[in-house]
Parts: structure tokens; sequence; C-alpha cells
């Protein structure tokens, strides 16, 4: 006889009573295929003994499943599992197609963004906005620390509830000391919060600072998330041109002339997705700027961890001693973005302010992922992965810019970055990019058809960004090739 003790836990004095749980659990039994169709229920007798009832209980039960359809009982033997089972023997309960409704039954606006699209097939090779490698990250020992906290916790279980929504204060310190070694930002872990992913940090910030009606500044040609964000809370967007040395400032003081200006959106190191670099004179004038016109700076900096030829120019936030930038940065190209590690660094008060907006959204972050990559930070694991991935993608890069300067000359033209995860550039004139986006794709590999990074002005889309880290030189030759292929088939 199978261990119904174990197989059928009973909750005395529970609501329904010990019939209904008993039937219910030989019935989870028969799904399961414990108790496969035909075979022999215990004998009420023996059941009952082992569960500790009395035995008019399991026959109620009994009566139960023979009301149900599930047991036959004929005279002088003893009860068996139906063979016409109201359900599938021996499976899981299939979940029949359209019984879930397909429509809401009610009405709701959708928002601007675009949902991020699907994971591409493991074969599929992908030139996408920018990513990290997530081959290079250093799992064993992030699985380590994580293992570790994880043990911390089950000896002070206090550390899993509702905790601080700033985010780990160990992760903080560690945050604080990496960005002023790194890029001179002279933060505390009382000047950092912890967000999941910078986006979750300009969604918080947006609703601190911008109300409906607010003029939101960004670039021409800006990171489309977080000009959702901005336009979600009512914010009119004004657009700024990007020349060689990034923002153009002669725009922007024309702007700030004609009417009050909120806040600027900003990727100095390198301009999302142009990748330029805001020269260090035109930084100057716009802090000076920011001063002169009362708007705040929020510097997202999600990149500079790869500069590859020269030293960089400090962030924004490393000069204001005013407290008018706030400062964004993510571990999305550092580790990967699923491990949704951001962060924002400003003045304690804003921080403060954050906090209770963070938990209408999510309570607080995840306590034991920072715990692990903060002591990533403070054994040196994740400088030296920098440094690491620094070398590859430099090489990757001069490997993609060749490959593409070889093959695709008369096609794309760019120029090779100076750092950061992609190349950016510009297809000639009757290049139908989302012909050659599907073209691609069924040639196995996945780029951008380009709309995302149109301009208004623009008839079709012409820019690309072609992010070079997420792959192999092997695998970089291998997808210039399939470009010059699906270009020469188009052309
Ligand atoms: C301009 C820009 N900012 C921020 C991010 C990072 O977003 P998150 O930290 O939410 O992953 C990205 C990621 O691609 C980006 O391109």
């Amino acid at each position: 006889m199978l261990p119904y003790q174990t197989l059928l836990p009973l909750q005395r004095g529970a609501s329904p009573g010990l019939p209904q749980q008993i039937a219910a659990g030989l019935i989870d039994l028969i799904r399961r295929g414990v108790l496969p169709f035909g075979a022999r229920f215990p004998g009420a007798r023996q059941l009952a003994g082992q569960l500790g009832v009395n035995r008019q209980t399991v026959g109620l039960a009994y009566e139960e499943l023979q009301a149900q359809g599930w047991l036959v009982q004929r005279p002088r033997t003893a009860p068996v599992v139906c063979a016409q089972l109201p359900e599938v023997p021996g499976q899981p309960l299939p979940v029949a197609a359209g019984q879930f409704p397909a429509r809401a039954a009610f009405q709701f606006t959708k928002t601007a963004a675009a949902p991020a699209g699907q994971l591409p097939a493991q074969s599929t090779l992908v030139l996408d906005g920018g990513s990290p490698d997530a081959r290079l990250v250093p799992h064993a020992l992030l699985a380590r620390n994580y293992r570790l906290a994880s043990r911390g916790a089950a000896r002070r279980p206090h550390l899993l509830g509702y905790a601080a929504p700033n985010g780990v204060r160990r992760l903080r310190e560690q945050l604080a000391r990496y960005l002023h070694d790194t890029r001179g930002v002279p933060a505390t872990a009382d000047h950092v919060f912890v967000t999941r992913g910078s986006t979750m940090a300009f969604f918080l910030l947006a609703q601190l600072l911008v109300q409906a009606g607010d003029t939101v500044v960004v670039a021409a040609r800006s990171y489309a998330e977080a000009d959702a964000i901005f336009q979600s809370r009512g914010a009119r967007l004004a657009r700024v041109a990007v020349d060689e040395h990034g923002l153009v400032l002669d725009e922007l003081e024309v702007l700030c002339r004609r009417q009050p200006v909120r806040l600027l959106y900003v990727t100095p190191h390198h301009h999302y997705p142009t990748t330029v670099t805001l020269s260090a004179a035109r930084r100057v004038r716009l802090l000076a700027l920011a001063e002169q016109y009362d708007f705040i700076v929020l510097e997202d900096d999600y990149d500079f961890d790869y500069h590859y030829a020269e030293a960089p120019i400090l962030p924004l936030a490393s000069a204001d001693r005013r407290g008018r930038v706030i400062y964004t940065g993510s571990l999305s190209k550092v580790l990967a973005p699923a491990y949704r590690i951001g962060y924002v660094v400003a003045p304690a008060e804003v921080l403060a302010a954050l906090a209770p907006i963070r938990v209408l959204v999510d309570q607080l972050g995840d306590p034991l992922l920072e715990t692990a990559v903060a002591e990533l930070l403070a054994d040196g694991t994740l400088h030296n992965h920098l440094a690491r991935s620094r070398q590859q993608y430099q090489h990757r890069r001069d490997v993609f810019c060749a490959a593409l300067q070889a093959r695709l000359a008369p096609w794309f033209t760019f120029v090779p970055p100076a750092g950061g995860l992609a190349v950016w550039g510009r297809f000639a004139a009757g290049v139908d990019l989302p012909k050659l986006a599907q073209r691609c794709q069924e040639l196995g590999l996945l780029i951008s058809d380009g709309r995302a990074y149109q301009l208004p002005t623009e008839p079709q889309p012409s820019h690309l960004r072609l992010g070079f880290a997420v792959l192999t030189p092997a695998e970089l030759e291998r997808s210039v090739r399939i470009l010059e292929t699906a270009l020469r088939a188009l052309h």
C-alpha cells in the first residue's frame, strides 16, 4: 500500500473538512498518475488506519469520489479508479485552447514605449543596440556570493523581510567607492539609491520631478524609453540637435530663453544612440546654463566603463557642487541586463523623496542579489571582469569596424566609436532598412529595422546602431558577411 499518510497530508479542524481533503488528495494522485486508471483504492479501513481518521470519514471521501465520477464501486470488490475518468488520467490537466479570454472586457490606453522583443533563438546572431557579452560574466563567483548571502539570510531571516527601498547598504557603499575611484563622483553610500536598472531610476525621478506640462529637453535622437517615461508624466519634450561635439548648446540656450525648462536628459559620455562624446568645453557651458536657467540635469551614464583609446572625460556629476546634476548608472552593460541593478546618485533629500515612490511600485530591490554583487565589487572581481571585458570589446570593435569597412563600404558609413559597445552609422540612400532587417533575419542575423532611430524629418529609416560587444570576433565576421549578402541580394 502506498504511504498515504505522506501522500495525503491533512489539516485537522480546517475547512473544507477531512472527507473533502481526502477526496481532493486522491484526485490529485490520479491526475499525477500515482493512482493509474483501473487501480484499486485502498480499503477504507486500512486507509483510515494510515491517516488516523475514522472509517466513516474515508467512506464519505469515497462517496464524494464516486459522485464526481472518479471511483467505481462494484459489489464485494475494492473500489477502483474509474476507466472513464472525468479528466485525462495520469497527466496534469491540459488547459483547453481558447478557454482563457483572448481580449479584455474593458478599454485601456497603451503606452508609447515599444515592448522588448522576444529572446532570439540561441543559434541566431544579434547585432543589438549595445549589450555586453553575458558569456563573460563571472557567473560562478556571483552564484557563490548569492549562495553565501542566502545562507546568511537563513540564519538572520529578518534580512528577507521588507527592507529599505534604497538598496542594501553594503552595495551602496561599494557603488559609492567604485563611482569615486573610477570617475571622481564624490558620493557616499547616503547619496546612492539602488534601483532595478536605470529605467526604474528614470521612472522614479520622473514621478518626483516632472509634472504635466513641464518641458523636458532631450536630444533630437534620444533613448526612446526615457522619452516615453517623461511623456507618460505629461511632459512636453523639446529636442535639441547633436553634432560631433555632442548636444548643440546654442539651440538649448535659445530654447531656455523661450520657455522654462524643468529637466534636461543627457548621455554625455556616449550620446545614445550616436555614440558622440560631449566635449569638455560644452560640459562646462552646460552646467553654467543649468544654473542660469534653473533646470535639472539628468545624466544617464549607461556605459562609462567602456572607453578604449584615451582617458574618459569625467561625468558632469563629478564637477557638480551645486546639487544640479542627478546621476544614473547601471550594471546592465557591466554584467547583464537581466540582473537589473541600476542606481541614482543625488543629494540625500532627493533620494529620501524617491523612497516612498519606489515603495509604491516595488517595495524594495533584491537584497540577496545586491549583497552578492556588493561582494563582487568589494573583492575586486568586478574590476577584473571589467578590465578583461574592456580588452575583449576593444578587440571586437576593431574586428567589427574593419569588417564593416571592408565589406559594407559603399552602403554603410560610420566613425569608429572611441568607446561604448556599439557602432552608429548611416546607410546610403536607397537601402531599405526594414527589408534589409527582414532579409538578415532569414539568414540568421537580427538587426533593428532602424525605425527606432528615425527622425520625424526623415522619410525613411537610414541610421542603425550595431552592438559589437555581444559577439565574438568570428561571430562578428559572420554577421558582417550576412549583412553583405543581404545588401547584395537587395541591390
Ligand atoms: C541610453 C541607455 N540608458 C540606460 C540603459 C540601461 O537600462 P537599464 O539599466 O534599465 O537596463 C540603456 C540600455 O540599453 C541605454 O541604452
